[in-house]
């Protein structure tokens, strides 16, 4: 570094008159991106200290464009304060992933590189077959398979249904098809799925929900109604397997499944958004997830229970060639060489609908790198015994669970003494308060016929003392009637 791009103190200067969208002076830019960068990591440190708070009325004025001024000052207390609470070591609601130190190190790198990668010839492509094929061997699939990284679970189901419908209707993709498809599902499914089967043009209605039991689809109710609905002229396309059930945790029994899918001739395709990740964590948390090296497809995210930044799901294909068969196609200005940018084999334009595409596999590939495989499998297992902590915490101090805890998320409620309707306002006023005040964050669900209190452990900064702390500060709002 010469001492010229080292100066210290030096004052901001005016954005250049030329507008020419590069800082008019790269070593002002170099000191504000330092102290920025300070700025974030004293942040990240220190984000037990940085709950969710409500954000102020006037924030959309704050934010409206063209009020320029010292953006390393504004992005510091104007913007990174209103976050949206997942990074807080007390953060257990919905599923959401806790954000890495690698995703700062990925977004810097990512920032500078600014690769689409659409395809062609460059390294980001190969970056993200690798992270591809690192989770297709952790989900035991065979080499033979093929991925690509999308938003989130949401879309990977869509992409992992329409290679199911292209496998069942091979003239799909020139002529449509009037065919009565139908899409098998336990009744605790994310509704991922109800809006893939949507999206895919089947309606709803073709989503069939077939009865649970302890968590589990029925496996005989479920060859009755694929059964009734081939008598009846419909065509089944896919069953899907829940891997971790956002509800309460559950887990099918995918090893049936897979001998149903098999038996029928149907695509298996497994939600795992959070719960495919089972396959890191020590046992019995292990074993649920069984079974999930025979689905067709699996959606998935690194944004839950891997940790990593927003945002970044995997639609993973067990047969690359039903992959392809659904996606490829290239007109004449995407037509690939020998040599040069327009070369490289396999091009992520042809595994999914979006050619442009940022490098979301910058972001896994720094934090298995700084971290190491199993430090992510030794945090996954800690949620799940998490989980059962909360779990027995709960009990013991006279509150109950609503359904049993199998992996990482626990749901209770805090009065089980109360009438349903009782239980029902106190839980939400709990969990509604103890946001307000900073406390936790836990969200809440439907169980039973009940709101119910919920945690979801995919936070990797969640130590044993904040789930004691939780449960006091749970405890005594139901004593005290919440609010
Ligand atoms: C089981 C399950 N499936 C699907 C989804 C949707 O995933 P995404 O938000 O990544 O689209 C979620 C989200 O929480 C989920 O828990």
């Amino acid at each position: 570094m010469t001492e010229q791009m080292n100066i210290k103190g030096i004052e901001p200067v005016e954005i250049d008159p030329d507008g020419h969208l590069n800082p008019p002076d790269w070593n002002v830019f170099r000191e504000q991106m330092h102290d920025f960068l300070d700025r974030c990591v004293d942040r990240m440190c220190a984000a037990e200290s940085h709950p969710w708070q409500v954000p102020p009325d006037d924030l959309s004025e704050t934010y409206a464009i063209g009020q320029g001024g010292d953006l390393v000052a504004r992005l510091t207390e104007q913007v990174m304060p209103y976050h949206s609470g997942n990074t807080h070591p007390q953060f257990w609601g919905w599923v959401q992933g806790s954000g890495l130190p690698s995703d700062l190190m990925a977004g810097l790198a990512g920032a500078v590189m600014n690769s689409n990668v659409g395809g062609r010839h460059h390294g980001a492509n190969a970056m993200e077959w690798a992270v591809i094929d690192w989770a297709r061997r952790k989900m035991g699939m065979g080499p033979e398979a093929s991925g690509v990284l999308v938003t989130g679970t949401s879309q990977a189901t869509v992409l992992s249904l329409q290679a199911a419908k292209v496998r069942a209707i091979p003239n799909l993709r020139a002529e449509g098809s009037q065919a009565k498809l139908t899409v098998y599902a336990g009744n605790g499914v994310h509704n991922a799925t109800r809006k893939a089967v949507e999206l895919l043009g089947l309606g709803h209605d073709a989503l069939r929900l077939v009865r649970t039991d302890h968590g589990k689809m029925d496996v005989l109710a479920l060859s009755q109604q694929i059964a009734q609905d081939r008598a009846d002229g419909f065509l089944p396309l896919a069953i899907v397997g829940t891997a971790g059930s956002v509800d309460v945790g559950s887990f099918d029994d995918l090893n049936a499944l897979a001998d149903v899918a098999k038996a029928q001739d149907i695509w298996l395709h497994v939600d795992g958004a959070f719960g495919a990740w089972t396959r890191l964590a020590d046992d019995p948390w292990r074993g649920l997830s069984d079974g999930i090296e025979r689905a067709d497809s699996i959606a998935m995210d690194f944004h839950k229970w891997m940790y990593v930044g927003y945002d970044c799901g995997l639609a993973l294909i067990a047969n690359e060639a039903d992959h392809r068969a659904a996606f490829a196609v290239r007109p004449p200005y995407l037509e690939g060489f020998e040599a040069g940018l327009s070369g490289g084999d396999r091009w992520f334009c042809d595994y999914g609908i979006d050619l442009s595409r940022g490098n979301r596999a910058l972001k896994v590939w720094c934090a298995l790198e700084m971290f190491g495989e199993d430090a992510f499998a030794a945090s996954i297992t800690r949620n799940c015994a998490q989980a059962a902590l909360l779990a027995d915490l709960v009990q013991s101090q006279g509150m109950a669970l609503v359904a049993p805890v199998v992996s990482n998320i626990c749901v209770f409620t805090a009065n089980p003494d109360l009438s349903l309707q009782e239980q029902s306002t106190l839980n939400s006023q709990i969990a509604i308060k103890l946001q307000l005040d900073q406390r936790a964050v836990f969200s809440t669900t439907h169980v039973n016929g009940m709101i119910c209190l919920r945690a979801a452990f995919t936070n990797h900064r969640t130590r044993e003392r904040h789930i004691h702390a939780a449960v006091q500060d749970v405890k005594a709002l139901a004593e005290k009637g919440a609010l």
